[in-house]
């Protein structure tokens, strides 16, 4: 028989436990924690000293699945695994969407010892999914809207141009000259909303080239400064001067955080503060599938306006949506698309009444 080989320093296993971002929590043979590394600690939302010598019963009370997965591991001395699904609940905490492996402690002279459950946290990878799933329903209704909005175009061009037409027929001084200014109005108002559908369905393919962010949230936010005048609106702009130029599209960059930025002084009425932040994040990476990870820059764009209900969180992406008596509700649409384009991601974050956070990641390179 080959000889065990030589264990490596316990520092070594204590450090691993103590660097990997999956939580590691042990039991004995008879269910009592002996073991929680700091992951472990941060996902139960509870200290190391309120977890060890408890029983994983009341460690896990109420939650079903986590203790019939441990059950399996300690009891049956089986493997079981689980990667959707469960919600781990924790006190003052939401509850977290996890990944659980549970297995049993074997030692090499004593048979089983007891138990092990591994902890992944799914909540960015559920995010992912939530903003693949939005860009999937945008590109279906973008294609089918475009063509349609294409077909309206054409008859709308005709509207206009007889109503310029009338207006040059009219005397100048004639009442019915209201009307077709009216006319010519509304007909470009449609035309812009037109305009903003074709973008969605059928955009331009973006134009990639070296983006000077600070710049362009330096710029917007002079703009709508501009048009906020009169009203009692605090704008900060915090940028990190470290963030390189990003691989992007300028012009649709531009366009993205002009929606957000917006979207957060309509959110106000009158008075408020609008705080938009920069800088790279130094310890996480947004993978494409199949890419190589790449440092990624985070704009948070947030206003303490009146937030947005739980129940349309799900639904302000979609084109159309509004609660503006003047919105055309393809703003966030767009912003999705952008997004997609530039391979980043969306989080939207809101207290009704409290004020909305918008979180864009996006990739340096
Ligand atoms: N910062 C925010 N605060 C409160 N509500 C928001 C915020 N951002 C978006 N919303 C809500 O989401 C809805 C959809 O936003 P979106 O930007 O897509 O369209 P819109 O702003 O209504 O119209 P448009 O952008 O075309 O002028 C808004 O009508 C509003 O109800
Ligand atoms: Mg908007």
């Amino acid at each position: 028989m080959r000889e065990p080989a030589a264990l490596p320093d316990p520092n070594l296993y204590v450090m691993v436990l103590e660097n990997i971002d999956r939580g590691v929590i042990a039991m004995d043979r008879k269910g009592v924690i002996t073991l929680v590394n700091p992951a472990g600690e941060a996902f139960l939302g509870v200290s190391l000293r309120n977890c060890l010598g408890k029983h994983f019963h009341d460690l896990f009370a109420g939650q079903q699945t986590l203790l019939y997965m441990i059950n399996i591991a300690l009891e049956k001395g089986r493997t079981i695994s689980d990667d959707e699904g469960v919600l781990l609940q924790r006190p003052r905490q939401k509850p977290l969407p996890i990944g659980i492996y549970a297995a049993p402690i074997f030692s090499r002279q004593e048979g089983q010892e007891g138990a092990v459950l591994i902890i992944r946290d799914l909540s960015r990878v559920q995010e992912l999914e939530g903003s693949l799933r939005r860009a999937d329903r945008l590109s279906m209704l973008g294609t089918l809207a475009a063509g349609l909005a294409h077909e309206i175009k054409n008859p709308l061009g005709g509207v206009k141009g007889a109503a310029q037409l009338l207006a040059k027929e009219l005397p100048a001084e004639s009442d019915l000259q209201e009307y077709t200014r009216v006319m010519v109005r509304e007909v470009e108002r449609i035309n812009g909303i037109i305009e903003g559908l074709m973008d969605l369905g059928n955009p331009r393919p973006a134009e990639m080239g070296e983006v000077n962010l600070s710049k362009i949230l330096g710029d917007i936010i002079l703009l709508q400064q501009e048009a906020a005048r009169g009203q009692n609106i605090t704008f900060s702009l915090l940028v990190d001067p470290s963030i390189p130029p990003i691989l992007g599209d300028e012009g649709m960059l531009t366009r993205l955080f002009l929606n957000l930025i917006k979207n957060a002084r309509e959110s106000l009425e009158h008075e408020g503060r609008i705080t938009v932040e920069s800088k790279v994040s130094s310890d996480f990476h947004l993978n494409s599938p199949g890419g190589r990870p790449s440092p990624i820059v985070i704009v948070k764009v947030s206003d303490n306006g009146t937030g947005i209900p739980a129940e349309e969180l799900d639904r302000i992406f979609t084109p159309y949506f509004t609660t503006k008596v003047k919105g055309s509700g393809l703003g966030l649409a767009i912003c999705q698309k952008i997004i997609e384009d530039h391979r980043g991601l969306l989080k939207i974050s809101s207290s009704p009444g409290e004020g909305t956070e918008v979180t864009v990641s996006l990739p340096l390179r």
